[in-house]
């Protein structure tokens, strides 16, 4: 990924406003008097007792969010880690031996191709159809697939799109996977803000194909200080993973005690807060679609979920990297370029709309600006 005349210009001392991050903020909203219930407990007991799979009353308390959404695990089925990154990272050298291949989606979160390439792994990319409010190119999907494919990762609610997989979606990459027995990476680390929508439709309910759900404080709780997410494995054989997922994660011992005596309060009362954040993150979205609406050429399918909304802007004589640059040095803003995300096709800009609603108006409606000033000048 180039990056170089973008980060020239963000070390120029300039003061920037980022306009891309997701949830992971830098502050947190999340309640103190909540974390500090949970550190009391770690305070009371502060020994030692690491389990490579996580505490139990950790485990339990993830059960318990799930059975809440509709998804029966038990506490066997999950393995906590120091983050989703790290869960990626496991996961990849659980399945993959170097040369195999693993199956994620175009456009795609720059992360997973750094932490593919750490484990020797391959990443070949299935298109995303924006013409279908960015579902899966099932018939790319499959085209993809060789003997040396080993895994379809799945990110939904999607970054950068916003798109949600739909049931039906879900199902016939259920179908691929089995008729190519293929594990599946199911990314859900924006599932709990999802717009308009009753429930979220989570492909370990469809089947039984060997699946990995991914999820964690990060942005679910606007938490990502304390480096705790989880790994659930369903499906066929899930017992004989966990059990070599377990020596994975031995490796480097339990991860973070605190956060583990955290976790239970944090989901027991975290509630309202997710409920609180979505419906700002659903008004946010709503400023921002509106905003971007009022202009000329600029397209994009509206965010059914997740904090990003993924902006394609015609008619510009100027490539996503010169758009960038500019705005920033027009205005002090920074938004992702498409190329971030394999996707510099034509021109694409990512902006989060994650921030307080009095910063992202003040933001957006500087940015509309300036995409009209440039169009005007074309
Ligand atoms: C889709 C997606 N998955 C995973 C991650 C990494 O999450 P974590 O902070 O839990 O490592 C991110 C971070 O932005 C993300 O956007």
């Amino acid at each position: 990924m180039k990056i170089n005349r973008i980060e020239q210009v963000l070390k120029q001392g300039r003061k920037i406003v980022h306009l891309s991050s997701g949830l992971s903020g830098r502050e947190s909203h999340f309640p103190a008097g909540i974390l500090k219930k949970g550190f009391q407990k770690f305070l009371g007991n502060p020994l030692y007792q690491p389990d490579s799979k996580g505490s139990l009353e950790a485990r339990k308390s993830i059960c318990t969010w799930y059975r809440k959404r509709g998804f029966q695990i038990h506490p066997e089925q999950i393995l906590l880690t120091s983050g989703t990154s790290e869960s990626y990272f496991e996961i990849f050298k659980l399945l993959a031996k170097a040369g195999d291949e693993i199956l994620f989606p175009n456009p795609s979160y720059p992360l997973f191709e750094t932490i593919a390439d750490m484990a020797e792994i391959k990443v070949s990319f299935y298109r995303l159809d924006e013409k279908r409010g960015w579902q899966i190119d099932l018939e790319d999907l499959e085209s993809k697939i060789n003997p040396k494919t080993r895994v379809i990762a799945l990110v939904s609610p999607n970054n950068p799109t916003g798109s949600i997989l739909s049931a039906a979606t879900l199902k016939k990459v259920l179908e691929i996977a089995k008729k190519h027995r293929l594990a599946i990476i199911s990314d859900e680390v924006f599932s709990e803000f999802v717009f308009g929508k009753k429930s979220f439709p989570r492909i370990a309910t469809f089947g039984n194909s060997l699946t990995f759900t991914l999820n964690g404080l990060s942005k679910t709780y606007g938490l990502p200080g304390l480096k705790l997410s989880w790994i659930i494995v369903s499906g066929i054989g899930w017992e004989q993973q966990v059990e070599k997922l377990e020596h994975l994660t031995d490796t480097f011992l339990a991860c973070n005690q605190i956060g583990q005596c955290m976790l239970p309060d944090i989901i027991r009362c975290g509630e309202s807060f997710i409920a609180q954040y979505r419906r700002q993150l659903e008004k946010n979205c709503d400023l921002t679609t509106r905003n971007l609406l009022e202009l000329k050429n600029v397209s994009f399918h509206k965010p059914e979920g997740g904090p990003f909304l993924f902006v394609k802007i015609n008619g510009l004589a100027m490539n996503d990297e010169e758009f960038v640059i500019k705005l920033m040095k027009a205005t002090g803003i920074f938004v992702h370029p498409g190329y971030f995300y394999d996707y510099d096709k034509e021109l694409f800009i990512l902006l989060s709309f994650a921030g307080e609603e009095k910063f992202l108006k003040k933001n957006i409606e500087k940015i509309c600006k300036f995409i009209k000033a440039c169009q005007v000048r074309r």
